[in-house]
């Protein structure tokens, strides 16, 4: 797998990582139970994949806590990257005084007496324009080695020019994928920061699959979509089938995202082995030019001046 290295260390991440939001989350993603999520992020790891992408809030903590099970005799072989602001009792807390303490909790569910990097879990624009103080408290616990990295968890191209201004960040999280393209007209600036850029919702929540149309009835947190967006996304998702003459979609939503060289790492959310060895084969394999500027030219035309809601 592509090797590259993370948040300004000498830490080596494989550019294809692992969305853990899914892990045990029964209530927003369908049935996993913590067995099932050790053993998946077991095969993870012994498949290669190296970087993990979880927070506090993730299925009120029981994300970290299967990633620490399955971590904890092998702790140097991961990288890990959690967050702060929303925590795993469901509430949220900005505070930058409660940094600490949310730290000292994410490193004991998983078992852990370091973490990679932590990203605050999309914060505000005082945040993001540099009014508050996390980043000084952010600072401390680098200095202490409880953090070897830090940043932000953000959603849209203002909200990465705002950072790439006012923050000096290790890490951006972004969200980027075949239909949220925005973000990469920032994508050569944040590299010339040596920024790491790591990108949530590569499939578009499992849209850029292919396997889902307008009347498919989604449970949990995909049940957010009214009728307009569902017809939207459905119709979307047929003009990709046409243009790569495939009706699977997640090689060529993978290989669009890791055709962008200042990406560091792309976390797609995994639920079974079956879908962590797809993303595994197709890891590596480049995306023709004139199939990237065909997925260009439908963002443009289509979504660029009308966005769908995440
Ligand atoms: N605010 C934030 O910081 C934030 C927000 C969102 C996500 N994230 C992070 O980004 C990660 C990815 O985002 P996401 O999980 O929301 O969306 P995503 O990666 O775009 O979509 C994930 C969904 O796609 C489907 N899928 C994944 N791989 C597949 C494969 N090979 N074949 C078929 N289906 C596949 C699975 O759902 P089904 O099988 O049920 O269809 C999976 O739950 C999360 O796990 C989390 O770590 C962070």
């Amino acid at each position: 797998m592509n090797v590259v290295q993370y948040a300004k260390t000498d830490t080596p991440v494989n550019r294809l990582g692992f969305g853990a939001w899914q892990l045990g989350n029964t209530e927003f993603w369908g049935h996993m139970s913590v067995d099932e999520g050790v053993a998946l992020v077991k095969t993870a790891i012994q498949r290669g994949i190296n970087f993990f992408d979880t927070a506090p809030g993730y299925a009120n903590g029981l994300s970290e806590t299967i990633l620490g099970m399955a971590i904890k005799d092998q702790r140097e072989k991961v990288v890990i990257n959690t967050k702060f602001g929303h925590k795993a009792d469901g509430s949220s807390d900005f505070h930058p005084a409660s940094i600490r303490e949310s730290v000292l909790d994410s490193l004991s569910r998983l078992q852990t007496d370091y973490v990679d990097s932590v990203v605050m879990h999309n914060p505000g624009f005082d945040v993001l324009s540099g009014q508050t103080t996390h980043f000084q408290m952010f600072e401390q616990l680098k200095d202490e080695g409880l953090i070897r990295a830090y940043g932000v968890s953000i959603d849209s191209a203002e909200e990465m020019d705002m950072v790439l201004t006012h923050l000096q960040v290790d890490v951006i999280e972004v969200l980027f994928n075949l239909f949220f393209q925005a973000p990469a007209k920032h994508f050569k600036a944040a590299a010339s920061q040596h920024i790491s850029l790591v990108v949530k919702v590569p499939l578009d929540s499992g849209w850029l699959t292919g396997k889902y149309d307008e009347d498919t009835i989604f449970q949990g947190i995909r049940s957010r979509w009214d009728d307009q967006t569902l017809q939207r996304r459905g119709k979307l998702v047929r003009q990709l089938k046409h243009i790569t003459g495939h009706d699977n979609l997640t090689p060529y939503a993978m290989a669009f995202i890791l055709s962008h060289p200042e990406i560091t790492a792309v976390i797609p959310g995994i639920k079974s082995v079956k879908q962590l060895d797809e993303h595994i084969r197709a890891a590596g394999t480049p995306l023709p030019d004139d199939l990237k500027q065909a997925f260009i030219t439908l963002y443009e035309q289509e979504l660029k001046h009308d966005p769908l809601p995440w």
